[in-house]
């Protein structure tokens, strides 16, 4: 099917990629030129696992002929010019919903506009597919606009649920499709566009929803906050743990043997961060308000709240094991990302850490294996060493806060040769305190004795 893709951040520039590796032609559009350049030349703008050699391998494979065992290969180009959406019988919008300067509130401008502008180049029978994280609400509201100006286009809400790291994996083998759909005549033949676009994925096992349009976009924000909810509630625990003597890691591992429960996103420690959990349960929060139904997310705040202590607790602990100051100390950082196999920095635990500890005098000194030049141009009074060694030479005391395995795997024994004094923070909780200890360690960590 001819498809397009409208804004090529994080979420299209994998959608559009996928899409094409199905057997879709495709076209991605962006405003921002040195994204669209950087995605031509298969060198997306942001490191990825696996996506530039899914870009490479798509140009490879030509513009959409039809492969030798006769099936349709699919093809991908880019350009800052939306006209080229023309053509295309399913335009997904995938551009970003930042939160609003100084407001809890999603900013919708792009949205919006992209919405707007698209509907200019738009045909009777064509699909417009929104997939970004989007306010209860929205989804509606876009349809009677589009639909005073194009009665014939029809418009689906279709929540995308990838995360960083695994991007290519969860958009090829998504848990579940959700098609937020208008309850109308043409309800079946708009469910079966995206079944034809979605093929591959359903025939994998995928499941499949039909649902209204608010139920489709509040499964994608509820799912956040469930997630969200399920890591502060941990980290709460953590808070408890330090209090009475506990270790969060046992107790995590203990309830979450109970399948009710599950051990995944119990891993206590420096909170979330990214461009994702944190500002989707604000907008959540916001749009609850403007709903009249606040009261319903008030345990949001506090979410949020235990996510954000953390991350004042880690420095605490911090300047505890430095003896009650960071001066004159040097502090080595491990990790800037918000979390491992990802460049992203959007609200980073570990650079919130790192800076409140520069504030406070410390000499701190960050590495990381990918996120190093995003961190920089975020914080650019930090100081930032590419090489783990340099960073831990002379260190006065190490902080892991994102566990990449380049620092999960690092050594006591070698790590301590280069360091002055043997202090360990693990931030993360991924590192067997016995071995440190064992190797002349102070090992510390949230919520572990
Ligand atoms: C999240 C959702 O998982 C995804 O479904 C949605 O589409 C976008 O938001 P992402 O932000 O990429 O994805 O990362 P995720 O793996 O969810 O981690 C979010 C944050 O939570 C990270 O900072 C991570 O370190 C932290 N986290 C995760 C924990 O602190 N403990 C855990 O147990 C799990």
């Amino acid at each position: 099917m001819k498809i397009s893709v409208i804004g090529c951040g994080y979420l299209g520039a994998v959608h559009a990629a996928c899409m094409a590796s199905l057997g879709h032609d495709v076209v991605g559009v962006d405003v921002d030129e040195g994204k669209i350049a950087a995605l031509q030349s298969a060198a997306a703008p942001f490191y990825e696992p696996g996506l530039n050699e899914l870009l490479a391998d798509i140009q490879a494979r030509g513009s959409g002929e039809s492969a030798t065992d006769g099936g349709h290969t699919g093809s991908l180009r880019f350009t800052t010019d939306l006209a080229q959406i023309a053509g295309a019988r399913a335009h997904f919008v995938c551009v970003g919903t930042p939160q609003r300067r100084g407001e809890n509130a999603a900013d919708l401008r792009y949205v919006d506009a992209a919405f707007s502008s698209a509907a200019e180049h738009l045909a009777p029978g064509d699909l417009i597919i929104g997939k970004s994280t989007v306010p209860v609400g929205t989804a509606r509201r876009l349809a009677e606009d589009l639909h005073r100006a194009h009665p014939d286009v029809r418009l689906v809400w279709n929540p995308e649920f990838l995360r960083e790291g695994h991007a290519v994996t969860d958009t090829l083998h998504p848990d579940r499709l959700v098609y937020g759909i208008a309850d109308d005549a043409d309800r079946d033949a708009t469910a079966a566009v995206l079944d034809e676009i979605y093929a591959a994925p359903l025939a994998n096992g995928s499941a499949r929803l039909i649902t209204d349009y608010p139920t489709a976009e509040l499964v994608k924000t509820a799912a956040n906050s469930f997630l969200a909810t399920k890591i502060s509630f941990i980290n709460a625990m953590a808070e408890l743990c330090e209090a009475s003597g506990a270790d969060v890691t046992e107790l995590a591992d203990a309830i979450g043997l109970d399948d009710r429960i599950g051990r995944k996103f119990l891993n206590a420690g420096l909170g979330f961060g990214g461009g994702c959990l944190p500002k989707d349960i604000r907008a959540f929060m916001a749009r609850a308000g403007e709903l009249g139904a606040d009261q319903a997310l008030t345990f949001l705040r506090e979410v949020d709240s235990i996510n954000m202590r953390r991350r004042i607790r880690m420095v605490e602990l911090a300047r505890e094991v430095c003896d009650g100051s960071f001066l004159n100390k040097k502090i080595a950082v491990l990790g800037a990302a918000f979390k491992p196999e990802s460049d992203d920095v959007r609200d980073s635990p570990a650079l919130n850490v790192a800076a409140q500890i520069q504030l406070q005098g410390g000499n701190v000194v960050v590495t990381d294996p990918k996120a190093l030049a995003n961190a920089e141009h975020r914080f650019p009074d930090l100081t930032y060493e590419p090489d783990v060694d340099a960073a831990l030479a002379g260190a006065d005391a190490v902080l892991l806060l994102t566990e990449w395995k380049q620092f999960t795997g690092l050594d006591p024994e070698a790590t301590g040769a280069l360091v002055r004094a043997r202090r360990i923070l693990d931030g993360r909780n991924v590192l067997v305190p016995a071995t440190w200890r064992a190797a002349g360690w102070t090992y510390r960590a949230l919520g572990r004795p």
